[in-house]
C-alpha cells in the first residue's frame, strides 16, 4: 500500500520586516552662491526597524542636521535616496514629526494653537484639535500651559510643547535635532526619562541626533557614530542595556569608553 501524499512543506522563508527609514548611498553637497562647495556628506546607508530609538552621534560639522533634514524632506540629497515606509521622500509630510535644537515653536501662537497646528492644517474640527492638543500637552508633563505663549514658558518646557506638537500629527518617524542640548542637566534628564516613556507609550520610530555620549547611551537602542570631512557613517553600535541605565554602571562605562573611541579625538561630552 503507498503512502497517502504528504502536503508540500511551507518554503522556509525568514520573515524579516522592511525597514522603515532606508537611506541608501546618499550624499549632500552645498554650493554657495559664489560656486564655492562643501560635501556635508559622502556615501551614507542606514536601514532603520520600525519602532527603533536611535541616536546620530558625532562632531559639529559631521552632517548630522543635513542628514535629519533630508529625511525631514527640507533638503534634496544630491545623490542616492531616502525612503520612509517604502516610498522615496519627496518633501516634507505629517507621517514624519521634526523637533529642533532652536525652540521652533510659532511665538505669536499659544501653547495649544501650536501643538494644534498641524492637525488644524490637515483640516481637523477646532473642537477635536483642542482636546487632542490638551492630551498631548498633558502627556508631555504640561497639563496647565495651553493658553500660554511660549515667550511665557520655561526652555524645557518650550521643548515639551515642541514634542507634543511634533506628535499631533501621530508621525510613524520623529526626527528630533539636538532637542535637550540647550537645557540644564536636571531638566534634560526629565525630558530624557518623558521621550523614553513616549517611546514605550506609543511605538514611535526616533531617530535623535546629539553630541552628547552619555545622551546617546542613556536613550538609544543603537546608536550611529558618524565621522566628518565629509560625514560618513563611522561605527552602528547596539546598546542592550536593561533600562533604566545607570550611568555608572559597567556596561554603561564600557560602551562610553568603545563610543568616545569611535568618536575619536573629537568626542565630546
Ligand atoms: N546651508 C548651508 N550652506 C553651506 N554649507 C552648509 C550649510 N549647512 C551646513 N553646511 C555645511 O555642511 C556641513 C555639515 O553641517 P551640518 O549642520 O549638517 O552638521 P552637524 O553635524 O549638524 O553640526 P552641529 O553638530 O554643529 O549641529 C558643515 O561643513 C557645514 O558648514
Ligand atoms: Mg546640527
Amino acid at each position: 500500500m503507498s503512502a497517502a501524499p504528504q502536503p508540500a512543506a511551507p518554503a522556509l522563508r525568514a520573515v524579516v520586516p522592511a525597514p522603515l527609514l532606508e537611506i541608501e548611498r546618499v550624499a549632500h553637497v552645498y554650493r554657495s552662491a559664489l560656486g564655492e562647495e562643501t560635501t556635508a556628506l559622502d556615501g551614507v546607508s542606514l536601514a532603520i526597524p520600525r519602532g527603533a530609538f536611535v541616536c546620530l552621534l558625532g562632531p559639529s560639522g559631521c552632517g548630522k542636521t543635513t542628514l535629519l533634514n533630508m529625511i525631514a524632506g527640507f533638503v534634496t540629497p544630491s545623490s542616492g535616496r531616502i525612503l520612509v515606509g517604502g516610498e522615496p521622500v519627496q518633501g516634507p509630510s505629517p507621517s514624519r514629526g521634526v523637533v529642533f535644537q532652536d525652540y521652533s515653536l510659532f511665538p505669536w501662537l499659544t501653547a495649544g494653537q501650536n501643538v494644534a497646528f498641524g492637525p488644524r492644517m490637515a483640516g481637523l474640527g477646532a473642537a477635536k484639535r483642542r482636546a487632542s492638543a490638551q492630551a498631548l500637552l498633558e502627556l508631555v508633563g504640561l497639563p496647565n500651559v495651553a493658553d500660554r505663549y511660549p515667550a511665557e514658558l520655561s526652555g524645557g518646557m518650550k521643548q515639551r510643547v515642541a514634542i507634543a506638537r511634533a506628535l499631533a500629527t501621530d508621525p510613524q518617524l520623529l526626527l528630533m535635532d539636538e532637542p535637550f542640548a540647550a537645557l540644564d542637566a536636571m531638566t534634560r534628564a526629565a525630558l530624557q526619562r518623558q521621550l523614553l516613556d513616549i517611546h514605550a507609550a506609543r511605538s514611535k520610530t526616533v531617530l535623535f541626533v546629539t553630541h552628547n555620549i552619555a545622551e546617546a547611551i542613556t536613550l538609544a537602542d543603537r546608536v550611529i557614530v558618524m565621522s566628518p570631512n565629509p560625514g560618513r557613517v563611522a561605527a552602528d553600535v547596539a546598546i542592550d542595556l536593561p533600562r533604566p541605565r545607570a550611568r555608572t554602571g559597567a556596561g554603561f562605562v564600557a560602551l562610553y569608553a568603545r563610543l568616545a573611541d569611535a568618536l575619536g579625538a573629537e568626542g565630546t561630552e
